[in-house]
């Protein structure tokens, strides 16, 4: 098996200045990445993130402002950081918002799914080594409500089922052609502010109410931060193209690829019988 190595790559990450994308920037650089750039719609946070970073590993990580949700911001953030590292290895597409309420959707649906599938085509024009690019790694968060049916949270279950379907699709024979990875991760409910507020995140107050009486049921496992980074690394050293892994509860990460193929292959089955 291929063992593929953090140290010396440079990583784009977007949604980076918190939560688990700032817990994954100290988890590569733990693991003796090269550089990072953080994107991130939160300036303040970004920048006070980068500035604590830096005292610890100088020079190493830059902000750049990005709205995931704006594709100008994209074009512009993607090239920006392009232009300061020149080759980027890894492009880490973790920004997301959970939330179904009225006004929030359609962004929540932008970001999480059109900005993805923007960073996700830019980064592929970017390392195709088949065009005179270097090869490289995407990495698209997903989440186990990609994966699960229920009521809770509709739209951004279908969200990240979207991104779920665009990774495993555009995967094809990427990495033959073109030396490029897409690994997608489903995290199970995990310790970040995504979980904060679970009234004002469900499509309206009957929800809401439901989405946090379920998720602080007793019997449902939030798992630390620290899990999920140990699960990314893993993924990241070991993840053939086109994969798709499970990181919850805090057990160890687990490739769900084949259980995936087979739920798709029931499909193909339905539609020739
Ligand atoms: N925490 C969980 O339980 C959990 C479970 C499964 C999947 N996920 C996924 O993991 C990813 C990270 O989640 P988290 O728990 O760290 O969330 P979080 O809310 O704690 O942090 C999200 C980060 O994304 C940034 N962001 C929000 N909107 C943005 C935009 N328009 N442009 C750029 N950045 C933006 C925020 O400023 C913040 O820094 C998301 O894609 C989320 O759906 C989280």
């Amino acid at each position: 098996m291929v063992h593929w190595d953090v140290k010396g790559k440079s990583v784009l990450i977007t949604g980076g200045a918190s939560g688990l994308g700032a817990a994954y920037v100290q988890g590569f650089l733990k693991a003796g990445i090269k550089q990072v750039a953080v994107l991130d719609i939160a300036e303040d946070a970004g920048k006070q993130f980068t500035a604590d970073m830096n005292k610890t590993y100088p020079g190493k990580v830059i902000f750049v402002k990005c709205d995931v949700g704006n594709e100008e911001c994209i074009t512009a953030a993607f090239n920006e950081v392009v232009a300061k590292f020149k080759t980027v290895d890894i492009v880490f597409n973790n920004a997301g918002i959970m939330n179904d309420a009225p006004h929030i959707w359609r962004k929540m649906c932008d970001v999480n799914v059109q900005g993805l599938i923007s960073f996700t085509y830019k980064a592929i024009k970017h390392m195709r080594t088949d065009d005179g690019g270097a090869g490289g790694t995407i990495i698209n968060i997903a989440s186990v409500a990609a994966i699960t049916k229920g009521d809770l949270l509709p739209a951004y279950s279908a969200t990240k089922t979207a991104v779920l379907q665009f990774s495993q699709c555009i995967a094809g024979n990427l990495f033959e052609q073109a030396g490029i990875r897409i690994l997608t991760l489903c995290p199970g409910p995990t310790d970040t502010p995504l979980l904060h507020n679970l009234k004002e995140r469900g499509g309206d107050e009957r929800a809401g109410e439901k989405l946090e009486n379920v998720l602080t049921n007793s019997e449902v496992v939030t798992q630390s931060v620290d899990s999920a980074v140990k699960a990314m690394l893993k993924m990241y050293e070991d993840a053939e193209n086109g994969s798709i892994w499970l990181t919850t509860d805090n057990k160890p990460v687990k490739n769900i690829t084949p259980v995936i193929d087979d739920a798709f292959n029931s499909f193909m089955n339905a539609m020739r019988n």
